[in-house]
């Protein structure tokens, strides 16, 4: 969904409930949605998409920032995950640092289909991600 109304919070789980239900997940068979909210109020989509080759597999969080950025969209200021697991999960390492290039302080919400929550600042996760590489 792509929407330029504001989105609270509870919306934006919604749209990554949605998200969810389109994920490719044959063979994990664990599917994830996410919706990420820019600057101007847009949300942009992902979800797991997997493959026979599985190193192939792209994560949600993954295909909701390219979504934003083929869309021209690069300032990210949350990220709402959603999964059917026992705890709320947390995004990859690999996710972390594709997130962390646009948005450092990211404001990441995951939520499962209990209603339980874990809530971190993309920081936390993943400290000083591009130390000494820029200068
Ligand atoms: N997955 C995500 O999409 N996001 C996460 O944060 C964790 C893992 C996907 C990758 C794979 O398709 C499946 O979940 C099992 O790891």
């Amino acid at each position: 969904m792509n929407s330029l109304t504001p989105m609270n919070l509870d919306a934006l789980i919604e749209t990554a409930k949605a998200a969810r239900l389109q994920a490719y997940a044959p063979y994990s068979k664990f599917q994830v949605g996410a919706a990420l909210l820019v600057e101007n109020g847009e949300v942009f989509v992902g979800c797991n998409v997997e493959n026979l080759s599985y190193g192939l597999t792209i994560c949600a969080e993954r295909s909701a920032v390219f979504a934003s950025v083929s869309a021209g969209k690069r300032r990210f200021t949350k990220l709402v995950i959603v999964s059917d697991s026992k705890q709320p999960i947390s995004p990859c390492g690999a996710c972390r640092q594709v997130l962390a290039e646009f948005n450092e302080d990211l404001e990441i919400i995951s939520v499962n289909l209990q209603g339980e929550t874990f809530q971190a600042s993309l920081n936390e996760l993943l400290p000083r991600p591009k130390a000494g590489i820029l200068g």
